[in-house]
């Protein structure tokens, strides 16, 4: 409680860290269905509200079409995913390197989809992260637990080591500019989405965890994010709690209503 109350004042009195949203793509939109999104997003979010920044996570396809549509916009990009080498004989891998090429401030680096699918760890995401970091790219790094990690009461647990894991060897200057998003995988693309009151808990911790690792002030500066069927109704009340500072959406960022009326709701 106390605790609460303090960042609270705190927050209010300095309004020190910005509201970030971000919406990942996913394999959704071709380059025709990426343009007519990009432009609606260009007009509706040509400004941007005070101490919000929005940033679009497209396909790896259409990154250099969004670096050229969003020219002169507010919004930035970033990509879904990176390998950890400039270059090489690694097939079907994109460099940081490359995505700075294509206009990328930010890479999302151990989404849970990634966990899931393609079997990425703690390990590898923190590798990903370092070289994000030196690349001069932000990593927006997911953790969250599964419906049944929850259920037996382990989420606590889970996300501990998720973010002990992938952020290993990180110095404490690059771990204040590093994002991490909180998404707890039975919230994703489900619409069922945690109370605020939940999700506050689990960005309370991580955040500790953040001022365990380094120090308070480290954590009071890393941006952390909730993701998991974020939706303009529920928006503001998730965006509003005391440690959420930002949200990573799915479902929702595919059309530049709602995905507008989500950064609106930052402000
Ligand atoms: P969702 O996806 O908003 O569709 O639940 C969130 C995410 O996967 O980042």
């Amino acid at each position: 409680m106390a605790h609460r109350l303090i960042t609270h004042l705190l927050k209010d009195l300095t309004n020190m860290r910005t509201k970030i949203i971000a919406g990942n793509w996913k394999m959704y939109k071709d380059l025709n269905e990426s343009a007519e999104l990009l432009n609606g997003l260009k007009t509706k979010l040509a400004v941007l509200p005070n101490g919000v920044k929005a940033i679009v996570c497209p396909p790896f396809t259409s990154l250099a079409l969004a670096k050229t549509l969003l020219e002169g916009s507010p919004i930035a990009i970033g990509a879904q995913n990176m390998y950890h080498e400039d270059e090489g004989a690694f097939t079907a891998e994109i460099s940081p390197k490359m995505l700075k090429s294509v206009g990328c401030q930010y890479v999302i680096l151990g989404h849970s989809e990634r966990r899931q699918y393609f079997k990425e760890t703690n390990e590898f995401i923190n590798t990903k992260a370092k070289k994000a970091l030196a690349s001069g790219l932000i990593p927006i790094i997911c953790v969250g637990e599964t419906l049944e990690e929850r259920e037996k009461n382990i989420t606590d647990q889970i996300v501990s080591v998720q973010v002990k894991g992938c952020l290993k060897d990180i110095s404490s200057a690059d771990a204040e500019k590093l994002i991490i998003a909180y998404e707890p995988v039975w919230a994703i693309g489900t619409g069922k989405v945690a109370t605020p009151q939940q999700a506050q808990e689990v960005h309370q911790l991580i955040r500790k965890l953040i001022g365990q690792l380094y120090s308070w002030a480290t954590a009071e500066k890393v941006v952390l994010q909730y993701g998991g069927s974020v939706k303009p109704e529920n928006a503001k009340e998730l965006l509003h709690q005391p440690d959420i500072d930002g949200a990573l959406v799915g479902g929702a960022c595919l059309k530049a209503d709602s995905f507008a009326a989500i950064v609106q709701a930052a402000a």
